[in-house]
């Protein structure tokens, strides 16, 4: 794969990178609930190098507990939460979680004490532009989310997502998956087309919102 078909633009405020994978019927996954083994060897490469070229990649904590996360050595996670339900492998230090200030406290304080950086910013919802620029702090402009549809719904009615990886697996399931970005709020966004390429089966595209 060519990492500079992925090179981030040289922008001055955070970009917001998402990534997913879907079945040639728009599903969100499989049968079995998880993703992992619809894109196949190809959509693995893209997703390893776009975890190496991000500053921190994002994950609602929904698919953190179905596709049973890892810490990482390599990239910052942040995972994004209102009941604080972490899987007690992600807790301890490198984890970023991102909340709502009125997120439940005494979790709060065990995640610190345990070493998580806790970001609350908001009250009942996320305030994306506060943690987008509390990110922005740290040198973090290359932000890849991972998922999952409910996150990706949320940021997508927010207009915050810059570009959208997509790679279409040649999978049909039919059943009852969401699409890559699900929300009660339906907006609709212009997107333009950055690369398309075909590896056996598997298409692997880009989208760029059309900001224009
Ligand atoms: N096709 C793909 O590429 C792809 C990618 C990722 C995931 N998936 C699949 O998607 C499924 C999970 O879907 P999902 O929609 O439940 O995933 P999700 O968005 O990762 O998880 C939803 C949970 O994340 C937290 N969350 C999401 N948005 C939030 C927000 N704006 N503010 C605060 N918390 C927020 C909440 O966590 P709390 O409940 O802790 O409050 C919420 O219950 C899995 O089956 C996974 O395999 C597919």
């Amino acid at each position: 794969m060519d990492p500079d078909l992925y090179a981030y633009p040289d922008t001055d405020r955070p970009w917001l990178r998402t990534n997913f994978v879907c079945t040639v019927d728009g599903g969100a996954y499989d049968a079995e609930g998880v993703t992992a083994s619809l894109g196949g060897d190809a959509d693995h490469e893209v997703f390893q190098l776009l975890r190496r070229l991000a500053d921190v990649v994002m994950v609602g904590a929904g698919t953190a507990r179905v596709e049973k996360y890892r810490a990482s050595s390599s990239t910052s996670l942040a995972l994004v939460s209102r009941r604080l339900d972490i899987p007690d492998d992600l807790v301890g230090s490198g984890l970023i979680v991102i909340t709502t200030t009125d997120a439940p406290g005494d979790r709060i304080s065990q995640l610190r004490e345990a070493g998580v950086e806790v970001i609350a910013r908001g009250e009942v919802e996320i305030d994306w532009t506060a943690v987008l620029a509390e990110l922005e702090t740290r040198g973090w402009r290359r932000i890849l989310c991972e998922g999952g549809p409910t996150l990706h719904g949320d940021l997508v009615t927010l207009d915050l997502v810059d570009e959208v990886c997509l790679t279409i697996a040649p999978t049909m399931t039919s059943g009852d998956a969401p699409r890559i970005a699900h929300s009660r709020h339906p907006v609709t966004h212009g997107m333009r087309l950055g690369h398309s390429v075909a590896v056996g089966d598997v298409l692997l595209t880009r989208w760029v919102r059309d900001r224009t």
